[in-house]
């Protein structure tokens, strides 16, 4: 099963709507127009309307970092799927470990999202990971499962292909540490494994599983060779283009 490559940027609080559209417009002069590596660029919800023009006409697709469940209603400071879509998002994160951390997202809340999300057309990229406590206790594998089992439950199996993961070892997240090739190799098959009992052989080979944690134009090409990694969920080298594009290079060459 050959599954193209994803490259996406999460901004995370950084860009104004202004620099967002100086960042977008330097990425594609180097990479707008190819197609052997998917690109997605996610700024912050009041960038997306500029960043929708910048990238209209080239290659570059946009993604947002959250969204509520609710299809509209009272829900003060919110943004729905529906809204997303009218500016023409393609990708949204679901699920990012700071949601989890600061804003108390579960697994059954990202759930919702996830099903909003494929129920509005766009792709969720659901984001799991263990904490450096969790991998010290050994407790890995099981966390990454239950997150899979829990946050996918109900997923329909005919949107199957619209669903990324990604793999964000929350240690790794910020902090310069990176998870050595192997250790992503491993959670990734787990991770494919489990997709597999879920959705059965065929689905689970077209799911690209994203691989985010300190990821950088250095380390990017030992990560990607990996057999079960399908690209990445850039944070801090995606805030630059050279060093954004440096990572996309890394794919297009692995
Ligand atoms: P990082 O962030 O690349 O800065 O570690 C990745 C992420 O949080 O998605």
């Amino acid at each position: 099963m050959s599954r193209k490559f994803l490259i996406a940027g999460n901004w995370k609080m950084n860009k104004t709507a202004s620099e967002a559209v100086d960042l977008i417009e330097e990425i594609k002069s180097s990479v707008g127009d190819q197609t052997s590596v998917q690109v997605c660029v996610c700024p912050p919800f009041t960038s997306l309307s500029q960043s929708s023009e910048s990238v209209e006409k080239s290659e570059v697709l946009l993604g947002a970092q959250d969204m509520n469940a609710a299809q509209s209603g009272a829900y003060t400071g919110e943004i729905s799927a529906e809204m997303l879509r009218d500016l023409y998002v393609s990708f949204v994160i679901l699920g990012h470990s700071e949601r989890r951390q600061f804003f108390g997202e579960t697994n059954q809340i990202v759930n919702q999202k996830i099903h909003a999300a494929i129920g509005n057309n766009l792709k969720p990229i659901y984001c799991i990971g263990e904490t450096l406590d969790e991998r010290e206790a050994g407790k890995t594998l099981d966390i990454v499962r239950t997150q899979v089992r829990e946050g996918l439950e109900n997923f329909p199996t005919h949107s199957i292909e619209n669903l990324v993961i990604a793999y964000e070892p929350i240690w790794a997240i910020g902090t310069g540490k990176t998870a050595t090739d192997e250790m992503a190799q491993e959670v990734h098959a787990e991770i494919r494994k489990v997709l597999a009992e879920m959705f059965g052989d065929t689905s689970a080979d077209s799911i690209r599983i994203l691989y985010g944690g300190s990821m950088k134009p250095e380390n990017a090409a030992g990560l990607l060779a990996q057999k079960d990694v399908d690209g990445g969920l850039i944070g801090g080298a995606s805030l630059t283009a050279r060093a954004f594009v440096g990572i996309i290079e890394a794919a297009q060459s692995a």
